[in-house]
């Protein structure tokens, strides 16, 4: 029989497991849900009084609202939480590793390996241990080893694999009307009893026909694979938009026709300056160092170029602008709209913004930046890692972060839209025009504005994908 959940711990209260078990929370009133963080800011954030929680996430405090100290407890006492759960998501960072073997692909799962540890050293009782951060494969196996070489007695760890499919911006929509939840466990009976207990928790409001139970291996490369198809289809609707470039041809067209074959779909074909985000470079580059250790280098290859091309969309987007600003930037004023990866989110994991912003900023260009949610400190943080060699009071030089899109152009002579944030439907485009230099520019790395609408006013307009 499924053991019965009863308190669930959830060790990481990032942008996976803050949003994903707080759904829970407000879903399962019966389950006590605890979430832990080493990090006592991010703790005390999401405990405040008015709500100031550390994600911005539509719909994400509303949820929080409802089953904050009802069954939702968040806290940094990460023992005292172990301790008392039956079943722990781990749900902490998975960064690509910077330095060592593999460093530029492999996962860093130093972190996962530390709450691996803690589980062991704390629980006094059995506990389902379920990964939720996306890991390469196998790691449900390292887990376990670790689990079962330093567990007291009478204690027993059943290892899951639970992938988290939201997407930053809809998580909350995401986690409410999942397409599937994934659930991988080892095909014993005791295995399979773990993952009943587990199915039974989303069961409160998730249609089980769409709860997939599959082994461990299948979950952890099912996402690694979704996450590699959806990149893929960017880079190659972003490849075709750089043969839109140069002939006639017009991408939001072309995608418009290949997605009403219903074999492809409409969904995921909008041509952009680049992905990012925390998952699909990482996870492509997991998939590359899985078929390279397994000695399949044709494999690692054809994964690679998804990412190789996503490198070449935002370094051939910069150059454009170059090119169209009469070869140079140089001591040019460049407003560039939009930090965050996406819209609807304030999370800049490998924004396409840093990179343009860095090939500006290697231009000698002056860049004014506005984004509506990410925090100034973080936009510095980032700048600072993308230039390492460069002191931020140099960086600073260069550098203006402002206070509303309009400020931000302001004397520019180019606008660069870097994120589809709505609100930039909306800037008072005449406005701008009057107070930049001319001729001014927009380059809209996110199909997003009326190109016509703002050539009647007199901007010169560059898109993604037109000639
Ligand atoms: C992604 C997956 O969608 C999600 O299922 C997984 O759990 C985590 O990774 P996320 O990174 O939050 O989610 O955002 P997503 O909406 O997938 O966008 C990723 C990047 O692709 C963004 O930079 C986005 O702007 C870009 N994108 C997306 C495009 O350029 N064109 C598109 O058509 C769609
Ligand atoms: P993700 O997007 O995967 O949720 P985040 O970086 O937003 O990644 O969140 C991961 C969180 O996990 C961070 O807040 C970090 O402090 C936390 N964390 C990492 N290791 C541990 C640990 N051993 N115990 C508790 N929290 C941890």
């Amino acid at each position: 029989m499924a053991p019965k959940v009863t308190k669930i711990c959830c060790i990481g209260a990032g942008y996976v497991g803050g949003p994903t078990c707080a759904v829970i929370a407000v879903k399962c009133p019966h389950i006590k849900v605890t979430i832990v963080d080493l990090n006592a800011d991010r703790i005390a954030a999401w405990n405040s009084p008015d709500f100031a929680v550390p994600i911005y996430e539509p719909g994400l405090v509303d949820v929080v609202r409802k089953a904050r100290g009802r069954n939702l407890f968040f806290s940094t006492d990460v023992d005292g939480a172990i301790e008392e759960a039956d079943l722990i998501f781990v749900s902490v960072n998975t960064p690509t590793k910077k330095s060592g073997v593999g460093a530029g692909s492999a996962a860093d799962l130093n972190y996962v390996e530390l709450a691996t540890r803690r589980i062991a050293n704390v629980a006094n009782s059995s506990k389902i241990v379920v990964e939720k951060s996306t890991v390469p494969c196998r790691t449900a196996e390292s887990m376990r080893t670790i689990l079962e070489a330093n567990s007291k007695p009478n204690c027993r760890f059943d290892i899951l694999s639970n992938p988290e499919f939201l997407a930053e911006g809809t998580a909350i929509n995401d986690l409410f009307s999942p397409d599937r939840v994934l659930i991988g466990s080892l095909q014993t009976p005791e295995g399979k009893a773990a993952s009943d207990a587990l199915v039974e928790v989303y069961a409160n409001w998730v249609p089980t026909k769409q709860i997939l139970t599959v082994g461990l291996w299948s979950s952890e490369l099912s996402k690694l694979a979704a996450n590699a198809m959806l990149a893929q289809r960017i880079s190659s609707i972003n490849a075709l938009s750089a043969i839109c470039e140069a002939t006639g041809a017009n991408i939001d067209e072309v995608s418009h026709a290949i997605g009403y074959d219903s074999r492809v779909g409409p969904k995921f074909l909008k041509a952009s300056v680049g992905f990012g985000g925390s998952c699909f470079q990482k996870d492509i580059l997991n998939l590359v160092y899985l078929s390279e250790s397994l000695h399949l280098p044709e494999v690692a290859a054809y994964w690679r170029q998804v990412v190789e091309m996503n490198e070449y969309q935002k370094r051939r987007f910069s150059k454009r602008v170059v090119d169209t600003l009469f070869n140079t930037i140089t001591g040019k004023k460049i407003a560039v709209l939009g930090f965050a990866f996406k819209a609807d989110t304030g999370d800049t994991r490998e924004s396409a913004a840093i990179t343009l912003i860095k090939d500006f900023q290697s231009e000698r260009a002056l860049v004014n930046i506005y984004d509506p949610q990410v925090a100034h400190s973080q936009i510095w943080a980032d700048l600072q890692e993308a230039s390492p060699q460069a002191s931020l009071d140099s960086i600073k030089k260069q550098v203006t972060i402002c206070g509303s899109a309009l400020e931000a152009c302001k004397d520019a002579e180019a606008v660069v839209i870097a994120t589809e944030w709505k609100e930039f439907l909306d800037i008072d485009w005449e406005e701008a025009y009057k107070h930049m230099n001319k001729p001014a520019f927009v380059f809209d790395g996110r199909l997003l504005v009326d190109a016509d609408k703002l050539r009647k006013i007199g901007f010169k307009v560059t898109t993604i994908g037109r000639a």
